[in-house]
């Protein structure tokens, strides 16, 4: 039997919006999902049309609660999540004005290259973290300023995804700081907007909404936005935050220590911090955490499982992944000297290089098909190993546990090559649902249900496995640096390929 009260996650992803029902003791009831099509209208661009989330979140809430045979009534709080970083422009009527350019669009180099000009790139990693990224929401402001002067005179408020999913819920303009220290326009120490970072960059501080802790409360649904999902008038909406932070919530990792690991399409190497701890050259991300007064800090590698979907559909489209992987178990560590370098769509951590690409390199008339699976593998595990070693290099000495999670970590060869290229133990958890689960969790917090977000975690999610390191780890270390010299090796190459 499931007990009341019932929460609500809402997770609005680049590719589907999901709803997924908890109940007070973190049981997920249901999930539902409503997928749509991103656009790439331009080599390097990526949008989407903000009505998608709205629509996505009203289909997909319908759904879950009569998947779940329960009242809207009964839900007693929302929380939501989503994709980080999209730029949403709003006119003073909260009109969309363009479609939202997403954390994957890399248009704006030379206006990431002016905001460092402008600001000074310590200063600007001392105030907010981070360097300004392709991805991140403050490059983009300045392109739709340059390239498109008519759409930015009318611009009054600037949102993220999640957040206009929110303002339709609720008619609120809010942010989360997780999501909104991902914007690069924040004091991440403070956690408020950087008034010097906006007058910098000319940026008007009204556009930016308020910024809330995770688990505040931002509003209220309106009687327009019950009609549209169900849910009843005045039931709370929580800050919940971006998807990695809502994703390390949803597995727990919410104490300095404790690292997630998440194999989905990316891959995400994310430690929370109890102080604005900033790697200095800013090769990591640093973040608000989504829980109250806690930060993180974040490395990101863009084709994770998406390396292996990449080779499967590519190499080997009629076998399933199972049958893929099997032989690939039998090949020892290292592959018999195959290295793959996973940078198919660009990189960002520890490369923030658009330009990178994949590579095999050492291959001989020996290699079989088994190894190159191995090899993709393994140089997944060693990419993210490298944001792993900068944490440790930042001085984050105290991890002592690695939870892994996602799509990916579901292989149990994959578990085992990343515990020994990390040298570390992993463990996997009860949960699988990710960030939904981790905003329904946020949710139970606002509400009232958990006391923390610690709590909540404690009550929720059990330790369901522990994968050792084993004798290959002394293999890892020794492949580990001919791994590492391929990128500045083959860079110029790759400039020239693109
Ligand atoms: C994080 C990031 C992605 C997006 C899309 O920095 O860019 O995780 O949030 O999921």
């Amino acid at each position: 039997m499931f007990q009341k009260p019932y929460f609500i996650g809402i997770d609005s992803s680049t590719t589907a919006t999901k709803a997924l029902l908890a109940d007070a003791r973190g049981e997920v009831i249901a999930v539902a999902a409503t997928e749509y099509p991103f656009e790439t209208p331009k080599p390097l661009w990526s949008e989407q049309d903000p009505a998608l989330w709205w629509d996505g979140a009203c289909k997909s809430i319908r759904a879950v609660l009569e998947k779940a045979g329960v009242p809207g009534e009964d839900v007693a709080a929302i929380g939501l999540t989503g994709q980080m970083h999209g730029l949403v422009l709003l006119d003073e009527t909260g009109r969309v004005l363009r479609p939202a350019i997403l954390w994957n669009d890399q248009r704006t180099q030379a206006q990431c290259d002016q905001i460092h000009e402008r600001i000074g790139i310590e200063n600007f990693i001392r105030i907010t973290g981070n360097k300004s990224l392709t991805g991140f929401t403050a490059s983009k402001v300045l392109w739709v300023r340059q390239h498109e002067p008519d759409v930015y005179a009318k611009v009054r408020h600037i949102l993220l995804p999640k957040d206009y999913v929110r303002f339709c819920m609720t008619g609120e303009y809010a942010m989360d700081k997780a999501d909104g220290a991902g914007t690069v326009l924040m004091d991440l120490k403070n956690r408020t907007w950087s008034e010097e970072i906006l007058e910098k960059l000319e940026i008007p501080q009204d556009w930016m909404p308020p910024l809330y802790e995770g688990t505040q409360i931002t509003g209220a649904i309106t009687a327009e936005a019950a009609q549209a999902t169900g849910l009843k008038v005045g039931a709370p909406v929580v800050a919940g935050g971006g998807d990695q932070a809502a994703q390390a919530v949803g597995v727990g990792a919410v104490k300095e220590g404790i690292v997630a690991l998440t194999l989905g399409t990316s891959g995400v190497v994310f430690a929370t911090t109890n102080s604005a701890f900033i790697e200095p050259e800013g090769r990591l991300h640093a973040f608000c955490h989504s829980v109250p007064g806690k930060w993180h800090l974040m490395g990101v590698m863009l084709s994770a499982a998406g390396s292996l979907r990449w080779y499967h559909d590519t190499f080997a489209p009629d076998l399933d992944y199972d049958t893929l992987l099997a032989p690939a178990a039998d090949i020892p560590a290292g592959s018999d000297g195959l290295i793959f370098l996973p940078y198919l769509t660009g990189e960002r951590t520890p490369h923030p290089d658009p330009l990178a690409r994949g590579a095999f390199v050492g291959i001989t008339v020996r290699h079989e098909k088994a190894h190159f699976t191995r090899a993709v593998l393994e140089g997944v595990a060693f990419g993210l190993k490298d944001s792993f070693d900068l944490m440790k290099t930042a001085g984050l000495s105290n991890i002592d546990q690695v939870r892994v999670s996602g799509g990916g970590a579901r292989s149990k060869l994959w578990q085992q090559i990343l515990a020994d290229v990390f040298n570390a133990e992993l463990v996997t958890v009860n949960t699988t649902e990710g960030a939904a689960y981790g905003a329904a969790l946020l949710a139970g917090v606002g509400a009232g249900t958990w006391s923390s977000v610690d709590e909540a975690c404690q009550q929720s999610i059990r330790i369901t496995g522990t994968v050792k390191p084993s004798q290959d780890v002394g293999t890892y270390d020794k492949i580990g640096p001919l791994y590492r010299d391929l990128y500045p090796a083959l860079k110029p190459t790759f400039h020239k390929l693109s």
